[in-house]
């Protein structure tokens, strides 16, 4: 085989490799493990551990809106401070890898946007904004729970 052939060889090999990797960011940054919904939404199709992982943290929103609904009654920036920044991408529990892939882009960037809208509520919150000012805020926050409600379901996978 002479040289042009080996370079050829090669070049192939490379072209197969990076489509190959292509492939694979795409699937784990963007698709993610999807299936049609029984209702028109996409479903997320998790393992039953992973899918209790992520309902749990999403008990802990509402749970968490329940308190910053006290302090912004009561006019109470701190609590309300303190409740947000619970709720924010500091507390967010620890995705594991595998369940990170199985994401899709739409719904990660959704949930990185919640994270952070509370952030920036317990930063504004912490500066003393008015709680009229706060709950506008929070409900521009409550737009991605909607937002994502609306988009996704999750499911497990069938069994075998
Ligand atoms: C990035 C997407 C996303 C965001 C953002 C999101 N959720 Fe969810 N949530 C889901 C999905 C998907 C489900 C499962 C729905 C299903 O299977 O029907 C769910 C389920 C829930 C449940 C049911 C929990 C259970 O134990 O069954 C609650 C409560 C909930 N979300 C509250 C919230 C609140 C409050 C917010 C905003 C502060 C929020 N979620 C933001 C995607 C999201």
């Amino acid at each position: 085989m002479n040289e042009t052939a080996k370079n050829r060889i090669l070049w192939a090999i490379v072209a197969v490799l990076l489509i190959v990797i292509g492939a694979l960011v795409y699937k784990f940054l963007v698709a993610g493990s999807t299936a049609k919904g029984d209702d028109g939404r996409t479903m997320i199709v998790l393992e039953p551990a992973e899918r209790a992982l992520v309902l749990r943290e999403m008990r802990g929103f509402v749970a968490g809106l329940q308190q910053i609904t006290v302090g912004l009654a009561g006019d109470d920036m701190k609590a309300v401070a303190a409740a947000s920044r619970d709720l924010g991408a500091g507390k967010a529990h620890d995705v594991p890898a595998g369940l990170m892939g199985k994401l899709p882009l739409e719904f990660k960037k959704l949930a990185f946007a919640t994270h952070g809208g509370f952030d920036t509520l317990a930063t504004d919150a912490d500066a003393g904004i008015p709680s009229r000012r706060a709950l506008e805020h929070l409900s521009g926050i409550l737009s991605n729970c909607v937002a994502c409600h609306s988009l996704y379901q999750f499911g497990t996978p069938p069994p075998k």
